[in-house]
C-alpha cells in the first residue's frame, strides 16, 4: 500500500503573502513535519500557472527559486524521501494530462468559475487568455496525476477543487478506475483542522481577499516585506468605529481579520484569541500586539531563509522531479491507455 498523498502548489507570479502562507503553506508544512511517515507530501511550484495573468517573464526564474527557498525557510524538510518539492513544468505529464482532461470538460462549466469571472473582469479583452479560462483543468491534472487525497488551499480555490473531484468522477465513470478522487472539501477542512476555508482579507479593504497580485500592495503583507514595514501596515489597517474588539466578520471585518491573523501566528483557535481580547476598546493597543507578533514572525522566517543556498534547493528540486516524472508518467500512461492513445496493457507482453 502506498501512503495517501497531500499536495499543494502556489503560483510564482509575485512574492508570496501571508494569505498564501496561512491558507496553503502552513497546513502542508505542518503535515510534512509531523506526518511524513504516514503520508506522501507534494509541495510544488505551478510555474505554468504563473502567467495565466500577465507577469514580467524576466523575473520568473528568480521567483520560482525564491519560492522554493521560502518553503524550506518555512520549515519544509528537505532531507525526507516522502516529501517532494518540484516544478510543474519539469514534469511534462501535467501539460499532457491537461489536454486530455480539456476534451472532457464543458465550456459552460469553466465559464461558471467565479475566479475566472473575477479576474477576467479586471483585465482588458486582449489580456484574458485561454490559459486563464482553462487553468482549473491544469490544476485538476496537478492533483490527479499523483492520486492526491488532501489538498490544502484557501477559500478561493474551493470551486477548483470541486472541479477536480467532478472530472475525476466523470473519467472514472466513463473509463473505469483511473483516478483517486480527492476528499470532499469539508473532509479536507476537518483533516487540516480548519473549521472552514481560510480567507485572509486585505488590510486596507477588509471586505476583499488579500492577494499577491494587488497593485498597491498597501493592504498586503508579503513574506519578503521588511518586518518594520509589515508592522506599519498592521498599525494602519482599516477597522471600524465600534471601539470594541470582537470576532464578527460580517460587521467588524477589519478587527476580525486581525484576530484571525493573530490566532494563526500563535497557532491557537480564533475563539480562544478572540475571547482573550474581547471588548478591548483601544484598537491601537490591539493592533500593536498583532504588529509585534507579525514582526517577530517575519524576522524569524527571513533569518531562516538566509540559511539556505540555491544549490541545496536545486538539488532537492531535481531529485523530486526525477521521482515525480515516474509517478506522474505512470498515471498518464493509465489514462492514455484508457482513452485509446496507447495500446491496452494486455498487449505489453506480446
Ligand atoms: P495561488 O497561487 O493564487 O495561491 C496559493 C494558495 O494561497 C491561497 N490564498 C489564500 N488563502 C487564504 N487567504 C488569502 N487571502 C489567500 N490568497 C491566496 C490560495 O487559495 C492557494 O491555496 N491554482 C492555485 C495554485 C495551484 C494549485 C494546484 C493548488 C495550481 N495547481 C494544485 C493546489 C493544487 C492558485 O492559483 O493559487
Amino acid at each position: 500500500m502506498t501512503n495517501p498523498v497531500i499536495l499543494t502548489g502556489l503560483r510564482a507570479n509575485n512574492d508570496l503573502q501571508i494569505g498564501n502562507y496561512f491558507g496553503a503553506m502552513l497546513p502542508i508544512i505542518d503535515m510534512a513535519k509531523s506526518r511524513s511517515h504516514d503520508y506522501q507530501v507534494n509541495m510544488f511550484i505551478p510555474d505554468l500557472h504563473s502567467f495565466t495573468t500577465p507577469i514580467d517573464h524576466s523575473e520568473l526564474q528568480a521567483q520560482i527559486l525564491h519560492n522554493a527557498r521560502l518553503y524550506a525557510a518555512a520549515g519544509l524538510p528537505l532531507d525526507d524521501d516522502n516529501i517532494h518539492l518540484y516544478r510543474q513544468s519539469y514534469v511534462p505529464a501535467h501539460s499532457e494530462l491537461t489536454w486530455i482532461l480539456d476534451c472532457f470538460t464543458g465550456f459552460g462549466e469553466m465559464s461558471r468559475m467565479t475566479q475566472f469571472k473575477d479576474k477576467s473582469g479586471k483585465l482588458g479583452d486582449s489580456q484574458i487568455s485561454v490559459g486563464l479560462f482553462n487553468y482549473p483543468v491544469l490544476m485538476a491534472a496537478d492533483i490527479l496525476l499523483y492520486d492526491a487525497k488532501y489538498v490544502p488551499v484557501g477559500d478561493d480555490q474551493t470551486q477548483h477543487l470541486e472541479f477536480a473531484r467532478d472530472i475525476a468522477e466523470r473519467m472514472n465513470n466513463r473509463f473505469g478506475e483511473l483516478f483517486v478522487v480527492p476528499e470532499p472539501v469539508k473532509a479536507q477542512h476537518e483533516f487540516f483542522g480548519k473549521e472552514q476555508g481560510l480567507r485572509i482579507m486585505d488590510l486596507v479593504n477588509p471586505t476583499k481577499k488579500m492577494s499577491k497580485s494587488d497593485e498597491t500592495g498597501k493592504g498586503v503583507i508579503f513574506l519578503g516585506d521588511e518586518p518594520a514595514t509589515a508592522a506599519k501596515k498592521i498599525m494602519s489597517a482599516t477597522t471600524d468605529d465600534k471601539a470594541s474588539v470582537n470576532y464578527n466578520p460580517a460587521e467588524q471585518p477589519g478587527i476580525s481579520n486581525l484576530l484571525d491573523i493573530l490566532a494563526l501566528l500563535r497557532g491557537k483557535p480564533v475563539a480562544e484569541v478572540a475571547s482573550q481580547y474581547a471588548g478591548m476598546d483601544r484598537y491601537g493597543d490591539f493592533k500593536k500586539i498583532v504588529a509585534d507578533e507579525m514582526q517577530k514572525f517575519l524576522i524569524d522566517l527571513q533569518k531562516s531563509y538566509d540559511t539556505y543556498d540555491s544549490a541545496t534547493i536545486v538539488a532537492k528540486l531535481e531529485a523530486s522531479e526525477r521521482a515525480m516524472n515516474e509517478q506522474a508518467g505512470a498515471t498518464l500512461l493509465r489514462v492514455q491507455r484508457a482513452v485509446g492513445l496507447r495500446p491496452p496493457k494486455e498487449y505489453d507482453e506480446i
